[in-house]
């Protein structure tokens, strides 16, 4: 007999806890503990802890220049200011993104430009990128959505084609590889967010890697202090800004930058841990669920970590994503559905009386913000109707992983009772 689906009543398939996130050694403690009793609580200029975190990374990602940011925000902010956008220029993003892809291009001044995915992928389309590049674009951020590293090779000849600099925004993806390149050394300037969820984390942080020197000291303009901009901006175009630059605050703590270099030791390690865990999970789901497609990376490549998608791809009555989802779910298998709010519909994003409440809608050469009218973005809306995300443990566990797989299985299993299953209104 079928074991009953829990949503119907049934006992759960996953009874073992989840690793507890973010993975946090002695290492991490030491270091931050280090950093208090040192008094490095703040580093207006780049003293041990900030400048040790800047060289792991520029070591670890083999670029010439990393710089240490309070956020992965500001520093897509500054690598977008870095690249020359400013008011009156445009700068394109996937609508599929975190918002933060979006709202970055609007503190550096500029305006997005919201373009749909590839269909069947998560990245911007370059054929987009060709359609929408206007004389005034400058940029694209390209980002490296749930851990897969985007095409890289058609984005960035688009964007050459179009005179554009490429912004690459790794917060999903530390450590991921496209065809034998490490993500966010690709394009010009790589973008990394260490919040808490990522897959490494400082705290709250974010690092910028670049091979331009250039671009090194443009991305300290908006937010380094006058400790550190005074002595670091030392090229024509920079000098002028030592005094002060934009005053956003944009450094990072010593002690995030702390914890940030010792989880930089750890992330091949992690990483490794994830695949191993989902290679478990997806190699029984192939045999076991053909309906659920797996992204494919192009030769030579490696996934970072972050939730990694799949798609959904059963037809059968009654039987929606959004119910499978929820099945799986009520199996104690935290999967989900589209991922993010779909950004071009909320209000900031449409409605202009908002959105000038915060940034500047129209620039005096005619460069405006045009909110996105309905199903202009059809390939977002198929990949927000058919996206399925699995959370991955940075710790191996084969036994959870094989409870993910059998509460996914109990639920194909019973798609004749879930079909039936009428979800109860919300309670008001
Ligand atoms: C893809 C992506 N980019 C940028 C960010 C922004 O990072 P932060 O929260 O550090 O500003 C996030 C954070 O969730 C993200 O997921």
């Amino acid at each position: 007999m079928k074991a009953r689906l829990a949503l119907l009543g049934g006992a759960k398939a996953v009874t073992l806890p989840w690793p507890a996130y973010p993975v946090i050694g002695e290492e991490e403690v030491c270091a931050a503990v280090k950093a208090v009793m040192a008094r490095q609580l703040s580093d207006c200029g780049r003293g041990g802890l900030v400048g040790q975190m800047e060289e792991d990374y520029a070591k670890r990602f083999g670029t010439k220049h990393a710089v240490g940011f309070s956020s992965g925000t500001s520093a897509i902010h500054a690598a977008l200011f870095a690249a020359g956008v400013r008011p009156g220029t445009e700068v394109l993003a996937a609508n599929h993104n975190w918002i933060s892809g979006i709202t970055a291009i609007l503190h550096a001044g500029g305006t997005p430009v919201l373009c749909d995915v590839k269909r069947g992928a998560f990245h911007i389309d370059p054929a987009e990128i060709r359609r929408k590049a206007g004389p005034h674009a400058k940029a694209v951020v390209v980002t490296h959505m749930w851990g897969l590293p985007a095409d890289m090779d058609p984005i960035l000849a688009a964007a050459r084609e179009r005179g554009l600099a490429v912004v690459e925004d790794c917060s999903h993806a530390h450590g991921a590889v496209y065809k034998g390149r490490l993500v966010g050394t690709i394009g010009d300037v790589g973008c990394f967010s260490l919040q808490g969820s990522k897959a490494i984390v400082a705290g709250e942080g974010g690092v910028l890697v670049t091979n331009s020197r250039r671009l090194a000291q443009r991305a300290l303009v908006p937010g380094h202090h006058p400790g550190r901009i005074g002595w670091a901006l030392t090229l024509r175009e920079t000098k002028p800004f030592a005094q002060a630059g934009g005053m956003w605050t944009y450094r990072i703590m010593p002690v995030c930058a702390a914890i940030a270099s010792a989880q930089l030791k750890k992330l091949d390690a992690l990483n490794a841990a994830r695949q191993a865990n989902f290679d478990r999970l997806s190699g029984r789901l192939r045999r076991s669920c053909p309906f659920i497609e797996w992204p494919k990376l192009p030769p030579n490549s490696r996934r970072g970590w972050y939730s990694t998608p799949a798609f959904f791809t059963l037809e059968r009555r009654g039987v929606t994503r959004n119910k499978f989802v929820q099945a799986v779910r009520a199996e104690g298998a935290p999967i989900g559905g589209e991922g993010y709010t779909d950004w071009s519909r909320i209000p900031l994003l449409q409605d202009m009386r908002l959105f000038s409440q915060l940034f500047v809608p129209r620039h005096a050469n005619g460069v405006e913000f045009r909110p996105v009218p309905p199903g202009s973005l059809p390939n977002n809306e198929w990949l927000r109707a058919h996206m399925l995300l699995f959370p991955i443990p940075a710790v191996e566990s084969p036994a959870l992983m094989d409870q993910v797989a059998e509460a996914v299985e109990k639920v194909a299993g019973n798609l004749a009772a879930l079909a039936r299953y009428e979800p109860k209104e919300a309670k008001k």
